[in-house]
């Protein structure tokens, strides 16, 4: 495939910086390196690290490693991490393409680049309807349009999808005849983001044919990924990606701990080499430190380890989601509407009389000390919306039963005044 089509003037204008092309030959043992001004490890005060696990397992980083992190390292990540990453890849997605791993601080880190990279000033991307605000933020800031899909219970729905592109562009929200199809697809297929729906694998297949048909890349911000509750986790975009055009981005952040500030992106060598020299030209790399941290951790775990982790993970959550369906059902079952998540973290509520929940959960449920998020935050296109985001990740049973009732009692209220 031509990737150039996918890469903005501004990407492809990024060229490496003359000293980071060198380092790969400076970490070489042969090497005798007067190019890089490095600054000399023997002025750094750290000696060591050792972190405690919860397990009470002592994890001691190896002494090299540990030099190596205090300094500048690739722009793809600390090497051994970066291989981890790429086994991990091929044994949960077994891409059928050719692909390349680069690590980032952070999936939001990754998919803003890969959004950048793909996105022209005035262009169109395509976007869930509703989507993740974080990368809401970010496409404000490009200056593009966006295309809303519409979204059911089973994920992205295809005939809006092939409605939108097959008439396009009658179908452009910013109505301009001008501007060209949308070459890019943002979704978040497992436990999205804000509506805890995770696609089939019947859905994700038509998606991916009709990206096929009308040669779109798709952007797969896969962050909730491991957290899907069924032991048998629904197949990845990557995993069917025959073409070569998917772009998919993970994250430490649910699985391992947020502040490391981890994710990888997976995708095709084109393209993860764009994403490197923006990189290289802003952030220069991801943090050496938290790299060591979580390498030394999935080292330790192996990747059967990794799984067993992640499956504890899931459900933890998975035990916290099926509390906090009893209590809505409880508590909201006259006051909204809503689907039982099958991944992440979050219940997507439609509230039942009310036509914006803006208002409601902004003064009503702050008043009653109860905080969701308005649906509003996450649409595309600023529309007057009756949904709200809430999530169970960080409450405890007492607390999910005292919130709902709270907050079912701040739209009765609201239907009382009406
Ligand atoms: C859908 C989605 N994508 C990406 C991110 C960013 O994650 P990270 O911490 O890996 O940058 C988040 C964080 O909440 C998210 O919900």
């Amino acid at each position: 495939m031509d990737y150039t089509k996918f890469m903005t003037e501004r990407s492809k204008a990024r060229n490496p910086s003359a000293i980071r092309a060198l380092i790969p030959y400076m970490n070489r043992e042969d090497m005798i390196s007067l190019g890089a001004g490095q600054p000399n490890p023997e002025t750094f005060p750290f000696e060591s690290m050792t972190v405690k696990l919860k397990s009470g397992e002592i994890m001691e980083m190896d002494p090299q490693l540990f030099q190596r992190a205090l300094s500048y390292d690739l722009t793809s990540g600390l090497p051994p991490l970066n291989q981890w990453l790429r086994q991990l890849q091929t044994i949960e997605h077994a891409p059928p393409c050719d692909f390349d791993i680069s690590v980032g601080s952070g999936s939001q880190d990754l998919l803003t680049k890969a959004l950048e990279m793909m996105t022209d000033t005035g262009e169109a991307v395509m976007v869930e309807d509703p989507t993740y605000t974080g990368a809401l933020a970010f496409l404000e800031t490009l200056n593009c349009t966006l295309a809303p899909v519409a979204t059911d219970q089973y994920g992205l729905v295809p005939d809006a999808l092939e409605s939108l592109l097959a008439n396009w562009p009658a179908t452009n929200p910013s109505g301009r005849q001008d501007q060209s199809r949308p070459r890019v697809l943002y979704t978040i297929p497992s436990g999205g983001n804000p509506t805890g729906i995770s696609s089939s694998f019947e859905r994700k297949k038509q998606i991916y044919d009709i990206c096929h048909k009308y040669d779109i890349m798709i952007l797969e911000d896969d962050a909730y990924y491991y957290l899907q509750f069924d032991e048998k986790r629904i197949p990845s975009y990557l995993s069917i990606d025959v073409d070569g055009r998917v772009l998919r981005c993970d994250s430490m952040s649910k699985i391992l701990s947020s502040g490391l500030r981890l994710g990888w992106v997976t995708g095709p060598k084109p393209l993860i080499e764009r994403m490197n020299m923006h990189t290289m030209v802003t952030n220069l790399q991801p943090s050496g430190l938290s790299q060591l941290m979580a390498y030394e951790l999935l080292k330790l775990y192996g990747h059967q380890g990794f799984f067993e982790h992640v499956h504890r993970v899931a459900n933890f959550y998975k035990e916290k989601r099926d509390l906090f369906v009893e209590c809505l059902e409880k508590h909201m079952k006259d006051y909204a509407e809503w689907v039982v998540p099958q991944a992440g973290m979050f219940v997507w509520l439609k509230l039942k009389g009310i036509k914006d929940s803006q208002d409601l959960i902004m003064t009503k449920a702050i008043e009653k000390k109860v905080v969701a998020v308005p649906g509003l935050a996450f649409m595309p296109i600023n529309k007057v919306t009756p949904f709200v985001r809430v999530s169970y990740s960080n409450v405890n049973q007492a607390q999910m039963d005292e919130a709902l009732s709270r907050l079912a009692e701040a739209i009765a209220e609201a239907n009382e005044c009406k």
